[in-house]
């Protein structure tokens, strides 16, 4: 792996400021400064520090990303603008993909990985990882509608696994899904002849959207909320 591309893998530098950090000699490649962008390292058997600080490889790259409306959950689309066009072009190259979808016009947090085995595990039912969304419908939401949703609605020929919903008021609350169906959440309201007019994800198990991210912006997951990958 090219020196530079590792800096930038940990989300240390772009990949111009890793260049001007290895030019300048904050590198050292055991021990020795590196000063070319492109020198090759393996990053399981060699030690790189950047200013004195010991750097570990990082195989998996997580992003937090606040997705506005008008994306797709993609990772390319001939017509459409997809999550991926929100993040670095050199981050986008490591193959990262969208852990799970939003549809086009639902707003917030995506994680972006190119992780596909802790993808595939966080997005399993059997895993229980809970989604938080926040949601405006229509017309008000009733008691009978909260308990019909609760204990499961077709969905056109699926039935939806057990969820919990919290109205903050007629026509707002929050529900909670371990599953994520194509449009679950809209085809859920459809069931119990309502309609969903706001959907925003807030949490995905432990990890809650940054408040401070506005719209298409992202930034790297911290240690403590990658462990639900691990
Ligand atoms: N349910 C939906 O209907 N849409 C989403 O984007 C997510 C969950």
């Amino acid at each position: 792996m090219r020196l530079d591309k590792f800096l930038t893998s940990l989300g240390k530098a772009t990949r111009s400021e890793g260049g001007k950090l290895i030019r300048q000699g904050k590198v050292l490649v055991n021990g020795a400064v590196q000063k070319s962008p492109d020198f090759k390292i393996d990053p399981d058997s060699d030690t790189i520090t950047l200013s004195g600080e010991v750097l570990t490889y990082k195989k998996y790259t997580y992003i937090m990303l606040n997705k506005p409306e008008g994306y797709v959950s993609a990772t390319d689309d001939e017509k459409e603008k997809t999550v991926l066009d929100l993040v670095d072009p050199q981050d986008r190259r490591r193959g990262l993909f969208p852990c799970g979808r939003l549809d086009k016009n639902t707003l917030g947090l995506v994680i972006l990985t190119n992780d596909g085995d802790g993808a595939h595990r966080v997005l399993s039912p059997k895993h229980h990882v809970e989604k938080i969304y926040k949601f405006i419908s229509r017309d008000p939401v009733s008691e009978n509608d909260i308990k019909a949703l609760e204990s499961g609605v077709d969905i056109g020929g699926y039935l939806t696994k057990p969820c919990e919903i919290k109205m903050t008021s007629e026509c707002e609350g929050e529900i909670t899904l371990i599953e994520g169906k194509y449009h679950q959440i809209k085809r859920m309201l459809e069931a119990v002849n309502n309609k969903i007019v706001y959907l925003e994800r807030i949490t995905f198990g432990n990890i809650q959207l940054d408040p401070s991210l506005k719209r298409g912006e992202w930034r790297y997951l911290t240690p403590d909320e990658e462990e639900i990958f691990k």
